[in-house]
């Protein structure tokens, strides 16, 4: 399956630095950690796209190139990152869509949510005493495999905004999978770092690991021919031989006849799978309109929280230096936090007063109580409106761990089309399951593992047969005049919600350009700790911090933000220098 040598890594090193040396403004840096030269911050006049790996990103650029759409970008992007980025996306896992369309001006979202199978039950995380499994017991093997939703979301999205062929989109992944690409640092390390959970399915492991048992290095190649027939085969046939084929049968399989942790998946889920497209959730703040993904994931509806909280308090004119400011944002998100974990969940299985919880009243109320000079000395959730009017119990809070994952892509194309996407697998690695080339998610554990509360009250996102489990990923697009100007997103779990509400406080308010908000240290709120960025100028608010009444965690926060903004000079995109993401445009 591989060939240890860094000899491809050289060849990619020119044929990449030569592929977007006309995007380059800024000096091209930080992508040389994957060992082969793109740039992380770059301009370009028509179309760009910034991905989580250079030779995804490349990909992207070769179907815009060529007149590809958005779209059809992404295509080709997805399926690289699922062989290049294994441990975080791919046809084993599922995503959000959040797109522009120049031609009729349209924000459409689609949902392509990994979703439990039809035999899930509420109870499938709690071990043999009723408690809530360790997280890794629940992850690792079939207990945790959603159905997988990557395929179809790619699918339905080309067929409304795609403009070449999906075959062809298909090839560049066909190609590196064949011919082979060097592992990255970034990859050669987690994969050492996860250790003997990535051995428990020997067909991940004999991908992962070398004969004797050892991780595979930074720069060796990697072939994958499984990966390569897998997405021949939907290219001569389609989603369905994923769906309803061979493929489905050997994903299946691989989740019932896990041999420790076998999990509820049938032939009938796969086949009925369908990507729904949402609303989008938006408001204006800060004079713009600011559009996010709706339920199953509270990323977009937390994101506008935090937005609609700290605007009245003018944090415009407020230093990202002072204690004070991030009393204001970590307080705000704590408020955000707490109607998240209570409220939202799958809409179609609870009753989520979205529309209540970003109303201007509602919020205003909320903003109301980040007044005084100390942090909040309780948070707890508020009681917003239902649509029906209906003052409706508030379910009680789950439990639900979700680690640190996930990838992100955004694209703007010719026309003007413009996208950001997030997809997962969930944790890094999915379920740690290999199949045809591919991980399988490990996307059920993003529902809470206790399905009651101590009052024996039901949790909004327990687990139930075909929910989906709730996402905090937060696919963003900011519009001026109904035109977007901005495309952003992060991996990061939990912590996505705060990457993000960042990012977007210091580029609207703070008037920061793309290149420094996804650069800038983090200070995360997520109704725990303050988590203070480890290594960076963010720790001199420690103190401060502390004396308003926190309790300060500093540590890594390994954000993956990737963002263009269209300004009157051009487009600015800029990939997260924490990871090894590129820029490339024309
Ligand atoms: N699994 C990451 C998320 O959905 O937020």
């Amino acid at each position: 399956m591989r060939i240890a040598t860094a000899v491809l890594v050289t060849a990619l090193t020119v044929t990449a630095a030569r592929a977007e040396q006309a995007s380059d403004r800024y000096a091209p840096e930080a992508g040389s950690v994957t060992g082969i030269v793109a740039p992380q911050q770059a301009t370009a006049r028509r179309h760009m796209v910034v991905a989580a790996h250079p030779l995804a990103a490349r990909a992207g650029l070769e179907v815009l190139d060529a007149g590809g759409s958005a779209v059809d970008a992404l295509v080709a992007t997805q399926m690289v990152l699922g062989l290049v980025e294994p441990q975080s996306s791919g046809l084993g896992g599922g995503g959000f869509l959040l797109h522009y369309a120049a031609a009729n001006g349209g924000v459409t979202s689609l949902d392509g949510r990994e979703t439990a199978p039809a035999a899930a039950t509420p109870d499938m995380f709690l071990g043999t005493d009723g408690q809530p499994l360790p997280f890794f017991t629940a992850v690792v093997g079939g207990r945790s495999v959603g159905t997988p939703a990557t395929l179809r979301l790619m699918v339905e999205a080309h067929r409304r905004f795609g403009r070449l062929a999906f075959t062809d989109l298909l090839k560049p992944a066909i190609r590196l999978a064949e011919n082979g690409f060097p592992v990255s640092p970034r990859l050669a390390d987690l994969i050492a770092a996860e250790g003997e959970r990535l051995k428990h399915d020997p067909v991940t492991a004999a991908y992962f690991f070398d004969a004797a048992g050892a991780p595979l290095r930074a720069g060796a190649t990697l072939r994958n021919p499984a990966y390569a027939d897998t997405l021949r085969r939907i290219s001569d046939g389609g989603e369905d031989v994923f769906y309803r084929g061979e493929i489905a049968a050997d994903i299946v399989a691989k989740v019932m006849a896990d041999p420790v942790n076998p999990g509820r998946l049938s032939a009938s889920d796969l086949e009925n799978y369908t990507v729904i497209e949402r609303e989008p959730v938006c408001n204006t703040v800060f004079a713009v309109e600011v559009c996010g993904m709706g339920l199953p994931s509270s990323g977009g509806i937390a994101t506008l929280q935090i937005l609609g909280l700290v605007e009245p308090w003018g944090i415009e004119h407020m230093s990202p230096q002072a204690p004070e400011t991030w009393r204001l944002i970590g307080d705000a998100s704590r408020l955000a936090f707490a109607d998240r974990e209570r409220w939202l969940a799958d809409p179609a299985f609870v009753r989520a007063p979205v529309a209540g919880l970003l109303a201007t009243g509602y919020l205003s109320l909320r903003a109301k109580l980040l007044d005084g000079p100390n942090a909040m000395p309780e948070v707890t959730p508020g009681q917003p409106a239902f649509d029906d009017g209906a003052l409706w119990p508030m379910p009680p809070a789950g439990v639900t761990p979700e680690l640190p994952s996930t990838t992100q892509v955004v694209i703007r194309d010719d026309a003007g089309d413009m996208l950001s996407y997030t997809g997962t697998i969930e944790n890094g690695f999915g379920s740690r399951l290999m199949v045809r080339g591919f991980l399988l998610n490990n996307e059920l554990t993003d529902f809470s593992f206790a399905p009651t509360g101590k009052d024996g009250a039901p949790v909004a996102n327990r687990v139930e047969g075909g929910k989906r489990p709730r996402s905090s990923m937060a696919p963003t697009l900011v519009l001026r005049d109904g035109v977007p100007v901005l495309a952003i997103g992060s991996p990061g779990g939990s912590r996505i919600i705060g990457f993000v509400a960042q990012a977007l406080i210091a580029h609207l308010a703070w008037k920061k350009p793309v290149a420094e908000i996804v650069a800038m240290p983090h200070l995360l709120n997520r109704f725990g700790p303050f988590e203070v960025e480890a290594g960076t100028a963010a720790t001199a608010l420690v103190p401060g911090l502390q004396a308003l009444g926190y309790r300060v965690e500093v540590q890594e926060l390994n954000s993956g933000l990737a963002a263009i903004a269209v300004t009157p000079a051009g487009l600015e995109g800029a990939a997260d220098p924490r990871r090894e993401g590129a820029v490339l445009g024309r």
